[in-house]
């Protein structure tokens, strides 16, 4: 995979605000036809890096590569780069159609080609029929469907959006993300869309950056990170994680396993093949649907297995979410499915068991 030309590449890129380092050495690629999603919370220099990308934003250091051609120093409008912002920037006294051909009358193309580009880019967001309204006559997703149509038709090769639902209602936001993703796939232009909404990244995209302080702490497929985060950041912003913290009181090397005394009692075996012995104190991050329930009632003593009461019960419809207080009234999250005959039915103070199952436990070191 790696012969290939990536589309966009950016190397140990960095861009400093005053005091703040907004982006921080930050080096990854983006292949052809790639959905990419850079994740992270408020401030942590998603849109500083699309600015970049876009040539909004000049970096203090490091290269970005378009299909191998270093554009660092290129202006925006020498580079083929569509951005979509977050509020759709339209402008309100153009109708549609003029908005969608600014891009192509700006480059002076022919009135004829401008036409029927125009057509094109409103029938692939199925708006053909809106060309003469204005902005202030669309509603939420059709405003954003326009400002992804402007992009198409300038003939841009490559596609930046910038938290582009954030002004729709969730079901318009779920539809638009089908949507979108959808006409990317049939165009096979490459893209990175920003976001701080995880489920939003996870359903969209190839492949993920997740983002922290400037930095990128992990990219990887939707499901390598949400299943192998590599530290607690990841772990914990990639959805709900259980914590819990312990003692490490033996390593089995030959079965790749750790043994951890856990603070809110019980044993918990876990997988450590790092190459080094674990630290004296390790935190187990676990997901709330990785644990059962195997029991009502007291006992425990078994690893994995911790005695707990039901402190709260959550019914989310296809799931429902236990808060289950261990000992030291650590709250643990289980997460059951609603199915039929689910295990779902306990309700405040019942005595349940938990079966934390080694291999979806991640250990990480306090
Ligand atoms: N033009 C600017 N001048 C000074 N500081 C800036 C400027 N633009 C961004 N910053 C700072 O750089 C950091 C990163 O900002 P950025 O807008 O890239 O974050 P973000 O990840 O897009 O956040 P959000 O999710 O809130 O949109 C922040 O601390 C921000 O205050
Ligand atoms: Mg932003």
């Amino acid at each position: 995979m790696n012969q290939r030309v990536p589309e966009l590449r950016l190397e140990h890129v960095t861009k400093r605000f005053g005091s703040t380092a907004a982006v921080q050495d930050v080096s990854f690629c983006l292949w052809p036809g790639e959905f990419l999603s850079l994740l992270g919370p408020s401030g942590c220099g998603k849109t500083t890096t699309l600015r970049m990308i876009a040539g909004f934003v000049v970096p203090d250091a490091g290269r970005i590569l378009c299909r191998g051609q270093d554009i660092t120093d290129e202006p925006p409008y020498r580079r083929d780069v569509g951005l979509v912002f977050q509020n759709y920037a339209l402008f309100p006294h153009m109708t549609v159609a003029e908005n969608v051909a600014f891009g192509l009358k700006m480059r002076g193309a022919a009135r004829s080609v401008t036409r029927d580009r125009v057509q094109w880019a409103l029938e692939l967001v199925r708006m053909p029929q809106y060309g003469t309204r204005r902005p202030h006559e669309l509603s939420g997703g059709q405003q954003q469907r326009v400002a992804v149509a402007r992009v198409l038709a300038a003939g841009a090769s490559l596609l930046l959006f910038d938290e582009p639902f954030s002004n729709l209602d969730a079901k318009l936001r779920k539809a638009m993300q089908v949507e979108l993703r959808e006409l990317q796939q049939r165009l096979g232009i490459a893209t990175i869309h920003v976001t701080h909404d995880q489920q939003e990244a996870m359903s969209m995209s190839d492949r993920l950056i997740v983002m922290n302080s400037g930095q990128i702490e992990q990219e990887g497929t939707p499901e390598e990170i949400y299943r192998h985060p590599r530290s607690a950041f990841v772990a914990e912003f990639m959805g709900e994680c259980n914590r819990l913290a312990g003692r490490v009181v033996g390593v089995d090397r030959a079965r790749g396993m750790a043994e951890l005394d856990l603070d809110a009692g019980g044993r918990l075996l876990a997988p450590w093949s790092g190459p080094e012995d674990p630290p004296e104190r390790a935190v187990a991050f676990l997901r709330p649907e990785h644990i059962t329930i195997v029991s009502s009632g007291a006992g425990g003593g078994q690893a994995n297995v911790l005695a707990g009461t039901v402190r709260r019960r959550v019914y989310l419809g296809p799931v429902t979410v236990l808060y289950v207080s261990l000992n030291d009234d650590t709250d643990v999250l289980v997460q059951c499915t609603n199915s039929l005959n689910g295990a779902s039915g306990y309700g405040p103070d019942a005595r349940v068991q938990l079966h934390l199952p080694p291999p979806s436990v991640r250990l990480m070191p306090l």
